[in-house]
């Protein structure tokens, strides 16, 4: 009989000062970043084959010789304090782990917001009733296993689902990384003709998602369905990226489609625009927006800010492009949300003016807060990003005819969302002060959405998926004249 093994996991799925807590039980000798992936509990990784040195967890108890490996990417300090690599170790005995937050990839919903997430799950289990009577009625089979899938230009999440339960979870960084970091050098790649190399690449990814998700729960999903931006499901698709890269922008297909991946069905959700795709519309799905009564604003922030204003019936989005700010400077060592607390605090202390020039020496040698060093550079990348953004919030309240303190709430998607501080958000200008109190991390709802919409009867997939776009107006910033002079008045910091 198979021994069950049970790991205490701590830390990086903390809201505020709140820590975390989160119990998984393995199989005797399963690979440790195996098991964590399965819990829903994502490090940054290189697919676990000991290169990156990124899967870090720190052993509380009981912490395994270091294997040669992790001596040469470790440091001393680090295996002294118990810091090994999850992929290079297996469960042999009860673990209790700390994941530190500049480890954690993309965090989960659960225990974010319960206020959505009971939302998702009423919303989950009245699509799983109405499955199950569908399929008593017709076949009288067991509930399929189906993969949601979120391509996002970054990572690629997958969650093995069988009704409404998840049964096997699966994570990789994007391969076309290679690429380049975000979707404009996603597409100039394919107009150079590696755009057949790059659906090869996500193909081979959501292979093998397809076999660890089989792995774990025995049966192989019957479909997947597919959440992302326009650039990778043209990619995802075989057509040409090349109407994305100039105006005006039109995309040669944003509607559902059904293609075939991996030998199996894949429903991919509609999009919007060029720039608002599928992942929003799976996450507007995943976050009920459609039908809900009070203003809301869903903002998705990563190398591109897209922006979604509305309720019921109306909605107006938009994107901009946020460069890499809310990345951090483009490495593991800080991140955009840890860069908006340096920068915020910096402000507090009085070490920069409201233009954003900080006082020297720090002008020259730049400033070190909490272990990150901060330049002038990554400071006015980050005016440029969150005036953008700034901007085209406030142009979509004056298109709806609305005032900031009208929304209701400020729901922040994805992993930066999560670990963005809201005080310092508002401190630094990138959200409204009117909004404060009322922001709130929503996790990766793409791929909560993708699990919802899987979670019926396919046939109906495009009708259920199209009505989701139904009142909701592009947005063109750049064909705004008041755009330039929103932007140019939000690169300062509020005084
Ligand atoms: S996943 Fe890259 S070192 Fe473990």
């Amino acid at each position: 009989m198979s021994e069950k093994i049970t790991l205490l996991v701590h830390g990086a799925f903390y809201q505020g000062d709140a820590i975390r807590r989160r119990m998984l039980t393995a199989e005797k000798n399963e690979n440790l970043l195996t098991v964590l992936k399965r819990g829903g509990l994502y490090l940054r990784d290189c697919s676990g084959n000991g290169s990156c040195g990124k899967c870090k967890v720190r052993f509380l108890t009981g912490a395994p010789l270091p294997t040669t490996g992790e001596r040469a990417l470790l440091s001393a300090g680090e295996l002294r304090a118990g810091v090994r690599l999850a992929c290079r170790h297996t469960v042999s005995v009860s673990m209790e782990l700390v994941i530190e937050a500049e480890a954690a990839a993309i965090p989960d919903v659960v225990g974010v917001l319960p206020d959505a997430v009971s939302a998702w799950r009423a919303d989950a289990s009245d699509a799983v009733s109405a499955w199950r009577v569908d399929a008593e009625d017709s076949v009288g089979l067991p509930a399929p296993v189906f993969a949601a899938v979120d391509i996002g230009t970054t990572t690629i999440a997958m969650r093995g689902m069988c009704g409404g339960k998840e049964v096997g979870a699966y994570a990789a960084l994007n391969p076309q990384r290679v690429y380049g970091a975000d979707v404009v050098s996603r597409i100039s790649a394919g107009m150079q003709g590696h755009a057949e190399e790059m659906r090869q690449q996500i193909c081979a990814c959501l292979a093998d998602g397809m076999r660890l998700i089989k792995e774990q729960c025995g049966r192989t999903p019957a479909y997947m369905v597919i959440a992302a931006n326009t650039t990778m499901v043209h990619l995802l698709c075989g057509d040409s990226v090349e109407p994305l890269s100039v105006f005006p922008f039109e995309p040669v297909n944003i509607k559902p489609q059904q293609i075939v991946v991996a030998g199996i069905p894949a429903y991919i959700i509609c999009g919007i625009s060029a720039f608002v795709g599928g992942d929003i519309v799976s996450g507007m799905a995943a976050l009920g927006l459609h039908k809900g009564s009070n203003l809301q604003l869903f903002i998705d922030l990563g190398t591109n800010g897209e922006i979604v204003l509305g309720k019921k019936g109306t909605f107006l989005c938009t994107a901009t492009a946020a460069g890499p700010a809310f990345e951090g400077n483009g490495s593991a060592d800080l991140m955009g949300a840890d860069l908006i607390r340096i920068v915020a605090g910096v402000l507090d202390e009085g070490l920069m003016d409201a233009h954003g020039l900080l006082k020297e020496p720090y002008f020259t040698k730049g400033i070190t807060r909490a272990g990150a060093h901060v330049t002038q550079e990554s400071i006015r990348e980050l005016q440029k990003a969150k005036a953008a953004i700034a901007a085209g919030i406030e142009l979509l309240l004056e298109q709806y005819g609305a005032a900031a303190g009208e929304v209701s709430d400020v729901l922040l998607a994805g992993g930066f969302g999560y670990y963005l501080n809201p005080d310092a958000a508002v401190r630094i200008g990138l959200l409204s002060d009117a909004f404060a109190g009322k922001i709130r991390a929503v996790g990766n709802t793409a791929l909560k959405g993708a699990c919802l919409l899987g979670n019926s009867d396919m046939s109906g997939f495009a009708a259920r998926t199209e009505q989701l776009t139904k009142g909701c107006t592009y947005l063109n910033l750049a064909a705004q004249e008041k755009f330039e002079k929103k932007y140019i008045s939000h690169l300062d910091f509020p005084s």
